[in-house]
């Protein structure tokens, strides 16, 4: 746990658009979040979310995991990056690579992912095409600690919403990410404040009953299509 009182360093690693970065910027920037963005690092270099960064004017860098002689010595490179800049908590924002238990065990329990399924139904890849094609009702998101499983670790939180007959993958990813967008500053805000506690596969939310609106609702379910 953490003690909460100055702005949690984060470290943010993305491989594509940054929406989820923006919703952390922008609750950061209305006083929702107490952290700081101390890097946002990028596997690729046409990702939209380092223009993101240089809009608000945050350190970005570019490791292309390519660019490396083995896994290893790509995670070597990035866990010195954000040792450099005091990253606390390492926030894995669409970032499209594995972590090996290399990389892990240099910030355990310090590494939260979101993915755009109902954990542990539909790890992997397209959790919402997976979704569709199983015919769920339900579909959503969930943040988690990463462990050294894919898509495994203990759960923080998740958000629900309903799939309708004629969704496309499309239709139901961004009703998932409207819903990704408000759970993941949540979840981050919880764990700045120091209020998260893993217990073996779980995790316990200190002063529960003062949790900022819905972590466990199920927003979505009655709203207007
Ligand atoms: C989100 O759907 C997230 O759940 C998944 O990758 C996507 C990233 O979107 N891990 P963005 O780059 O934050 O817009």
């Amino acid at each position: 746990m953490r003690a909460g009182q100055t702005p949690l360093p984060l470290g943010v690693l993305i491989s594509g658009g940054g929406t989820n970065l923006q919703a952390m910027i922008d609750a950061i920037a209305d006083g929702q979040l107490a952290a700081e963005i101390r890097l946002v690092v990028s596997n690729r270099s046409d990702a939209y979310g380092l223009s993101r960064a240089e809009q608000h004017g945050i350190p970005s860098a570019v490791l292309p995991h390519g660019g490396y002689p083995s896994r290893q010595a790509f995670e070597a490179a990035l866990i010195r990056a954000l040792h450099e800049r005091g990253v606390e908590l390492v926030v894995l924002a669409g970032f499209m690579r594995l972590l090996s238990p290399f990389f892990i065990r240099a910030f355990p329990q310090r590494i939260m992912n979101i993915h755009p399924g109902l954990l542990p139904a539909f790890p992997g890849l397209h959790a919402q095409r997976q979704a569709l094609e199983r015919g769920v009702r339900i579909a959503g998101a969930t943040v988690h600690f990463v462990d050294e499983e894919m898509d495994h670790g203990p759960i923080i939180c998740q958000a629900a919403v309903p799939v309708y007959p004629d969704d496309t993958e499309d239709s139901l990813s961004a009703r998932i990410l409207a819903q990704e967008h408000r759970l993941y500053p949540q979840a981050l805000r919880l764990f700045a404040e120091g209020r998260l506690e893993v217990r073996g596969r779980s995790v316990l939310i200190h002063d529960e009953a003062h949790v900022p609106d819905g972590l466990l609702a199920v927003p979505e379910l009655k709203a207007e299509r």
